[in-house]
Order: C-alpha cells, then sequence, then structure tokens
C-alpha cells in the first residue's frame, strides 16, 4: 500500500497526452503519410546538391556555387489519421514546395513520399489521378473559388468533376456546409462572403471529396486576425469530428500551436525541430526556434498533466468509513477524494465538514460530500484551469474523459507554473 493512500488504490497513469515529444501512434501501424528524405532542389542538374562534397553546404553557398535552390532538404516525417501536423517557417522555407510535391504538383528530386505504405512517387499519370481523385483534397490561402458559381456549387465543384450526379453531389455538399456553418448560404455568390466564409466554401469543397488527407497552405493568411482566431478554433473542433490526416501550412506559431498535434519548423528546407507545440514552446533547439516562441505564452501549451499530483487521502468504500477525522489527522490533509470502486470520481469531503460529523455514528455522508467542485481534464491548459481556481479552497481534481480519477492539480503548482513562465 503506498503512504497516504488509505484504500491501497492505484492511481492510473495520466496517460500520454501533453508529455514532450509524444509522438502519434498509428492505430493500425501505419502512417497516413510518410515522407522520407525528401529533396527538392531548383536548377540545371539539381542532382549536385545531393553530391557528398556539397551535402554540408548551406543554402546560400549552393545557390552561389552551383545556381541551384535548395528548397527541401532532406525532409522526413510522418503523419496519420485524426492528426493535424503542421510545417511552418518563414517565408522562402521550403513549405510550399512541399506541399506541392507531396501531391506531385511538382515532382521532388529525390526521397520517398508513402501514402497508406504506397509510394507515389513511382506512380504513373493514372495512378496518381486516382490518388489526386480519391485520397487528397486540398485548401488554398486564396479560397480558389469560382466566381460564377454560388456557394453550393462551388462546394459541390470537386464532386461534379469526378462525375458525380447532381442530386448526390448537392447532398454531400450541402451537409458539407452545415458542418462549416454555412447553412442557408448555398445561393450566395462569393462576391456576397466574407472572407472567413469564402475560406469555409473552400473548406467544405475538400470535405465534400472525402479525402483522407487534407492539405492546407497558410489557409487563414488572406483573412482579418479576428476572424482568423475564430476559424483556427473552428478547424480544431472540426478535426474532433472528421478525423483526417491534415497537413497544415502557416508562418504563424500561434496559429500552429492552436490547431497543432506535432510541429515541424523548417529552415532554408530543413525540419530543425518537429515536436509537440507544448515541446517546441519549452524546448526549443535553438536561438532561431527560440525567438519564434518567444512571442507565445507558455501558459497556453502547458498542461495540467504536466504538474499533476496524488492527494494525501483516496477514499473508496466511504460509505463505512468509521472514523474520517483519525484518517484525515494520519494522512496530514484537509480533505479526502470520494471515488467508487470503479476508481470513479464521486466527490470531494473537506475535513471542516468531517468535524461536524463528530459524535454521530458511522454511516451515510452524503449530507458533507461535496460533488459540484469544478474539475479539469490532464490535457486542460493551465491557462484553462485557472478558472476553476477561483473558487478552490482544496486542490482541483483531475479526472479523465470517463471520469476516472487520475490525481489532483494543486494551486500552488498552478501559479507556479504560471508565474515562472509569465
Ligand atoms: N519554381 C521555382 N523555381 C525556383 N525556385 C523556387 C521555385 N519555387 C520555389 N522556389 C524557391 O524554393 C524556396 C522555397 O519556396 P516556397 O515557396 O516553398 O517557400 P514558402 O515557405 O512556401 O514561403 P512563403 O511563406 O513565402 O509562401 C525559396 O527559396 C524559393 O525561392
Ligand atoms: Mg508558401
Amino acid at each position: 500500500m503506498r503512504p497516504g493512500f488509505e484504500t491501497g488504490h492505484e492511481l492510473p497513469s495520466a496517460g500520454s497526452p501533453g508529455e514532450p515529444g509524444a509522438a502519434v501512434t498509428p492505430q493500425n501501424g501505419e502512417y497516413t503519410i510518410s515522407v522520407r528524405s525528401l529533396w527538392k532542389v531548383f536548377g540545371k542538374n539539381p542532382e549536385r546538391a545531393l553530391e557528398a562534397q556539397n551535402l554540408q553546404k548551406s543554402k546560400t553557398k549552393i545557390q552561389q556555387e552551383l545556381n541551384l535552390v535548395v528548397a527541401l532538404k532532406d525532409v522526413t516525417f510522418e503523419a496519420t489519421t485524426g492528426e493535424t501536423f503542421v510545417v511552418m517557417g518563414l517565408s522562402g522555407s521550403g513549405k510550399s514546395t512541399l506541399v506541392r510535391c507531396l501531391i506531385r504538383l511538382i515532382e521532388a528530386t529525390s526521397g520517398d513520399i508513402l501514402v497508406d505504405g504506397e509510394n507515389i512517387i513511382d506512380y504513373d499519370s493514372n495512378q496518381l489521378r486516382n490518388f489526386r481523385r480519391s485520397k487528397v483534397a486540398m485548401v488554398f490561402q486564396n479560397f480558389g473559388l469560382l466566381p460564377h458559381k454560388n456557394v453550393l456549387d462551388n462546394a459541390a465543384y470537386g464532386l461534379e468533376v469526378r462525375g458525380v450526379g447532381k442530386e448526390q453531389r448537392y447532398e454531400v455538399a450541402s451537409e458539407m456546409l452545415a458542418k462549416v456553418g454555412l447553412t442557408g448560404w448555398e445561393g450566395s455568390y462569393q462576391r456576397e462572403l466574407s472572407g472567413g466564409m469564402q475560406q469555409r466554401v473552400g473548406l467544405a469543397r475538400a470535405l465534400a471529396l472525402d479525402p483522407e488527407i487534407l492539405l492546407m497552405d497558410e489557409p487563414f493568411s488572406g483573412l482579418d486576425p479576428l476572424i482568423r482566431r475564430q476559424m483556427r478554433g473552428e478547424l480544431a473542433s472540426l478535426q474532433e469530428e472528421i478525423q483526417k490526416t491534415i497537413i497544415f501550412i502557416t508562418h504563424d506559431l500561434d496559429e500552429a500551436v492552436t490547431v497543432g498535434d506535432r510541429i515541424a519548423i523548417m529552415k532554408d528546407g530543413e525540419i530543425i525541430q518537429l515536436g509537440s507545440p507544448q515541446d517546441i514552446i519549452m524546448n526549443p533547439v535553438d536561438d532561431f526556434v527560440k525567438e519564434f516562441t518567444q512571442g507565445i505564452p507558455k501558459t497556453k501549451v502547458i498542461n495540467v498533466a504536466s504538474i499533476i499530483s496524488e492527494p494525501e487521502l483516496i477514499i473508496a468504500d466511504w460509505r463505512r468509513i468509521e472514523d474520517l477525522v483519525a484518517q484525515m489527522d494520519r494522512a496530514g490533509t484537509e480533505y479526502a477524494i470520494c471515488v467508487d470502486t470503479d476508481n470513479k470520481y464521486i466527490g470531494v469531503i473537506p475535513k471542516q465538514k468531517v468535524t461536524l460529523l463528530a459524535g454521530r455514528p458511522a454511516g451515510d455522508l452524503t449530507d458533507i460530500l461535496h460533488t459540484d467542485v469544478a474539475t479539469v481534464h490532464p490535457e486542460t491548459l493551465l491557462e484553462q484551469a485557472l478558472a476553476a481556481l477561483v473558487d478552490a479552497t482544496i486542490p482541483i481534481p483531475v479526472v479523465d474523459g470517463s471520469n476516472c480519477f487520475l490525481g489532483v492539480a494543486a494551486q500552488r503548482d498552478i501559479l507556479m507554473v504560471i508565474a515562472a513562465n509569465l
């Protein structure tokens, strides 16, 4: 039995959410997309940039000496179903080149791109056409809408190109327009829509194709800041529902940490850091990444999992507790957490209330059990946990999605982390 745990209840682990660098593991053991040592060099005889004597040279040096532009240099990563994989970097770092290579709009100089285990680099033109029609869809920065078609026809356009009949494509398009919050706008034209709405149509059109992979190249860059922030939030919740493999390009770290499960930071065609938002913000690999991350408050990425602790006293069989005060004294605690025999969280008993019971026969403790105390999840950001702190007199209980008790988040720990990272 662990000290302080009267019931001997084992605390389940808080799990992986938020652990630095936690890679997303595919369910079937296969990544949707796996990019291996991808190079793209622009110029004459581009292979020269990959010769041994040139491999260590900088992009500038290669440009000066060989008149070649290294747009992608040995890029390797993978992404899987339900993951939003963000590629971030300054202008010219190779982001768009990467996306174009992923659908072979431009041909890579070297490397492999495996989609569902098949190397699309080896595809002939027929296979490539099939791949583009069935597995991948793209959302562009400039929306790519057709001005003479209304919203419904724009959303249905991809399906029309695929040869899907009117009735069916309208049905799917309407459903997707509803997903992006545009029901009622089917008959409108592009000129009648705000930028945010136009991008929602672009998104609905891509989703109507039901692709496995959604490529988004700076989709929100053309929008004003307020709408842009709103769209990020919407995309994050939409992804919860649709569970696609999203490759999302941005040059904005704030955007990257909001939508991304993992972020790859590119510089001069190379991925210089790849990790969870928390990883990137807390452990930047070099000064370049550090500078990028400086404007982002750390509380945006640090979650409760990182400060979770064990309470002094957990009571499972609380209806048969005979001397709760003595137990609390022994444990030196001001409260006890109540769980049921399946470790589901029930509530909290503060010591003050227990002392009221003195003299009463042991029995039902319902009237001293607080069940309305705010709880948090391990993945709750500390920033959001602050709200629960306002009324808290004891540490905040942490529960998982099925209400299993995981531990507590102590006020002191939350405030210490926030204070250290202001
Ligand atoms: N067709 C091309 N011919 C020659 N060089 C190119 C071509 N397309 C891109 N490049 C070069 O490749 C590098 C990467 O460009 P890319 O457009 O991928 O950058 P990016 O990260 O998308 O930038 P931005 O944020 O401005 O969109 C740049 O140095 C660019 O000059
Ligand atoms: Mg670009």
